[in-house]
């Protein structure tokens, strides 16, 4: 007698609940940066995750001038404000209250992120993953959409589904061609309501809560995850989700871990110490 293979579908615990730490970057802009951190240096392939937030011009305006990136990519999702961008190869745009720009630094690129604005709230987040190394020295490139390009799902009742990236009952966000297979998902619930969010077993995945709160977890196991706290998930092929009493909004992000060396130092990530020296050399000497 022979029977199929049975793999029982898993619901994924959280291992881990952290708050993010305040932090400087750029010019002087204020964030909360939940990865990237002592606690949380990374969460393979996911390198940093910073969120902004401030109706105070003092904390933003500043900006993050011309820098570099290499090795990875940035992931750049506007809640509120205006954020004008340009780097060194003539590329330049407007990231505005809902778009997402998702830039693939490859082997180089300069660029600056400054506000648009001298008052008024800026909100959003900036999420950094990494390249595989045979994508490290590729030629940078950019996918920017605004707000209305991003389909928005009802899965559940009083509950919203936005995908910058991944698929959800046959819908896709626009994001495409990405090593990681990420899935970016902007998650607004109402109330009382619940929704089991299926995310793929081949990757390694965190919420980030920045409304309210939830209970996350199968239930024998259910923990809540305040604002301000990212939770890392342990293995399974969905999460189940019931917003607290003042409802809930957060991200859920997955991705492909790489299980590649990481050789990090600032705006550079690659493989080795010696690609690191490498990409300083090229930056001093215009090769970017
Ligand atoms: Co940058």
């Amino acid at each position: 007698m022979t029977t199929a293979p049975f793999t029982p579908a898993t619901s994924r615990r959280l291992t881990r609940v952290v708050r993010g730490m305040p932090a400087s970057d750029g010019a002087g802009v204020k964030l909360n940066r939940v990865i990237g951190t002592q606690q949380v240096p990374d969460i393979d392939p996911f390198l940093m995750l910073d969120e902004f937030r401030s109706d105070d011009a003092a904390d933003y305006i500043a900006g993050f001038p011309d820098h570099p990136h290499r090795g990875f990519e940035t992931v750049t999702y506007m809640l509120a404000g205006r954020m004008r961008h340009a780097d060194n190869h003539g590329h330049s745009g407007l990231m505005e209250a809902g778009s997402v720009q998702w830039m693939t630094a490859g082997r180089g690129i300069v660029h600056s992120e400054m506000p648009e604005q001298e008052n008024g709230l800026m909100a959003g987040f900036q999420l950094w993953i990494n390249l595989p190394a045979r994508l490290k020295m590729g030629a940078p490139r950019y996918q920017e959409f605004p707000a209305a390009a991003l389909p928005v799902l009802q899965p559940a009742p009083g509950v919203s589904v936005k995908l910058i990236a991944g698929e959800l009952d046959g819908q896709a966000g626009p994001v495409s061609g990405i090593a990681t297979q990420p899935v970016y998902q902007d998650i607004g619930m109402d109330e009382g309501c619940a929704w089991t969010a299926p995310v793929p077993a081949t990757h390694q995945a965190f919420i980030y809560v920045f409304e309210g709160s939830v209970e996350a977890g199968p239930a024998a196991s259910r923990h809540a995850v305040a604002r301000g706290q990212m939770a890392v998930l342990g293995q399974g092929d969905h999460l189940e989700l019931a917003a607290g009493s003042e409802g809930a909004r957060l991200l859920l992000i997955a991705g492909m871990p790489l299980r590649e060396p990481v050789a990090r130092y600032g705006p550079f990530v690659m493989n080795t110490p010696q690609e690191i020296q490498q990409a300083f050399t090229d930056y001093q000497n215009g090769r970017f």
